[in-house]
């Protein structure tokens, strides 16, 4: 079997290939490191067949659907993910032919409803039902701490104790360990009672994930991050650095419109000297009285750059194709020292 490990940050992504017909899937990818992943894949050898999630993701964002697309294969998860755009929905007991590797499907539910757990010969990719030295937290949507401790103790340590467990998270930078070592050592398993063990989960109190909202809205429908929004915003939306503006307006370019797409309490207390004021939200609404000539060359500028790309790109959409963003937004603009005009609107 071949076998790469790629962590993101807290979170572990697996790649496994068949030596003999160099078929692979791919566990778990996570939103940043698509590239990476194809690399890897690449470098070993193998083609990705499959993509799988183990389960509904809180606190990252899946890859599955963008690689799925990509690469024309299907993306698998539980039969109960909510997720819409999954192409083979698997259950417990079946497994999922990768060449000759056979990835044999536990259904784990406790973590999330979706959850799964999955055997491939000496490994045990275990999602988040079991971490090293921990479990999956059952606090937030889907989780059920009885659930997940009839899927501990009833699935999970029944198994092959010498199965090497390579979880879906891992904060503490460790490789791998054994389900021996879990059984023996993990402060989670050393009791069996049901209910001392739901009263341990129930009393955790941990944080929230940051990203809670983002990543469920993502994971579960398949919508866009912001990320992604302003990836492919950039990809039809060009830059003018501060400076090259700069010496624009000294100018007096007449071809230029500075266009600051603020609210008006941050345009009133500083902006581009000459810049037009037209918020975000009322872009669409306004554009054709406030622009009437699309050809003229619009620059578009908000505080940190990343509103006037969205801003630039729907300009374009909308047939202003010269609309630019101000690279650095007017952050930089401020930073390097360039001048600025308060008060109201001209
Ligand atoms: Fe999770």
């Amino acid at each position: 079997m071949r076998f790469v490990q790629v962590a993101t940050g807290g979170c572990r992504s697996y790649l496994i290939g068949c030596d003999a017909t160099c078929a692979a899937a791919l566990i778990d990818p996570e939103i940043s490191q698509v590239d990476r992943y194809l690399a890897l894949a690449a470098r070993e050898g193998l083609r990705i067949r499959f993509v799988i999630d183990t389960h509904t993701h809180a606190d990252h964002f899946s890859a599955t659907r963008q690689l799925a697309r990509q690469l024309g294969v299907p993306t698998v998860m539980h039969r109960a993910s909510p997720a819409p755009f999954v192409d083979m929905r698997v259950d417990d007991g079946e497994y999922i032919g990768v060449g000759q590797l056979r990835l044999q499907v536990l259904h784990t539910p406790g973590h999330t409803g979706d959850s799964i757990c999955l055997v491939c010969e000496d490994r045990l990719f275990s999602g988040d039902t079991l971490l090293i030295g921990g479990t999956g937290r059952t606090d937030l949507p889907g989780g059920d701490p009885q659930a997940l401790h009839d899927s501990l103790f009833k699935r999970l340590l029944r198994l092959d104790p010498s199965l090497c467990v390579h979880p879906a998270h891992e904060y503490k930078g460790r490789s791998h360990s054994t389900l021996a070592d879990e059984l023996e050592r993990n402060p989670r398993l050393q009791t069996h009672d049901r209910a001392e063990f739901v009263a341990m989960m129930r009393s955790l109190d941990l944080p929230k994930p940051a990203l809670l909202t983002e990543a469920l809205r993502t994971n579960m429908s398949g919508g866009k991050t912001l990320a992604q929004m302003l990836a492919e915003a950039s990809a039809s939306v060009p830059f003018l650095a501060p400076e090259e503006l700069r010496s624009r307006v000294a100018a007096g370019d007449p071809d230029l419109i500075v266009l600051d797409v603020r609210e008006r309490d941050a345009y009133e207390a500083g902006h581009v000297p000459g810049a037009r004021l037209l918020p975000r939200g009322q872009l669409e609404l306004r554009v054709d009285e406030e622009l009437p000539d699309p050809t003229r060359r619009i620059v578009v500028c908000c505080e940190s750059g990343r509103v006037s790309i969205l801003a630039a790109s729907t300009l374009r959409c909308m047939g202003f194709q010269r609309s630019v963003a101000l690279g650095g937004g007017i952050r930089d603009w401020r930073d390097s020292g360039c001048p600025m005009s308060v008060g109201s609107a001209p």
